[in-house]
């Protein structure tokens, strides 16, 4: 069946102690439900309190922010996919808008990354999206096409049906100003165009939204039937409004 996503990308926020104690706020708060996923994207550090403290939930899973492509070696400070999944982690983020901007990750190491992800047995979610200047060009379909060509165009059919897709305008992240639910769902059609492109009528794909998510605007852009779920940073760092999307927006969307 067909599931919303609801995925919190708590970045550089929330260690240990604080990460068990707002997933154990969310989950006292919510029941789990068929036709929804919960997806925590906490630090590396704080994997493994979130994994323990959403034991027993099937409706939550944990991802990575990012990893390294390499599976293991001499490259300090970084996470393979396979110590993300040692870690309990399921899923794991590539190519955020953060790590491409701040960070300088290109295009073809998003596609090491994904391939890294699959190879260790982690969902990917392939982060895309334009920027102001991209989009005052009319280039965001170019942009995110050619972001999709280097991230996942050279897997096989099996290996792309397992990857997820969130549509991050980079103009709309951390700035309180939300793509318009008609123009995430425009984008979101050339993304799933993308899919069918390679996959068939059927692909599978799911296809989130992000960029300030709020509890005011979740339920219109999760309306949208091209958007299937939400890529959340600044309101998916407290229980209250974090419920409340997850709430709010409970009973729309969903792949397909
Ligand atoms: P935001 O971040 O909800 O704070 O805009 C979204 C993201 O970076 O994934």
């Amino acid at each position: 069946m067909s599931r919303t996503i609801f995925a919190a990308n708590w970045k550089m926020h929330h260690g240990p102690a604080a990460a068990r104690e707002l997933v154990r706020a969310v989950l006292s708060r919510t029941t789990p439900q068929e036709d929804r996923l919960l997806l925590f994207f906490p630090p590396a550090v704080s994997l493994t309190a979130v994994v323990e403290a959403s034991r027993g939930r099937d409706d939550v899973a944990v991802g990575a922010q990012s990893i390294h492509w390499e599976p293991k070696g001499a490259f300090t400070g970084e996470t393979s996919a396979g110590l993300a999944k040692d870690a309990g982690a399921r899923w794991a983020l590539v190519g955020h808008s953060e790590r491409r901007h701040k960070f300088g990750e290109t295009d073809a190491e998003t596609g090491l990354k994904v391939a890294a992800a699959l190879a260790a047995g982690l969902a990917p979610m392939l982060c895309v999206g334009e920027t102001l200047a991209e989009r005052q060009a009319g280039q965001m379909e170019a942009v995110v096409r050619r972001q999709l060509d280097a991230g996942v165009g050279e897997l096989d059919a099996s290996a792309l049906s397992a990857v997820a897709i969130a549509y991050e305008p980079v103009w709309a992240i951390g700035t309180g100003v939300n793509a318009t639910p008609e123009d995430a769902a425009a984008m979101h059609r050339a993304i799933r165009a993308w899919l069918r492109g390679r996959l068939g009528a059927a692909a599978p794909n799911p296809v989130l939204y992000g960029g300030s998510v709020s509890p005011g605007n979740a339920a219109s852009l999760l309306a949208e039937r091209e958007v299937d779920g939400v890529l959340v940073g600044g309101a998916s760092l407290a229980a209250e409004s974090w419920v409340a999307i997850v709430e709010t927006a409970c009973g729309v969307g969903g792949v397909g």
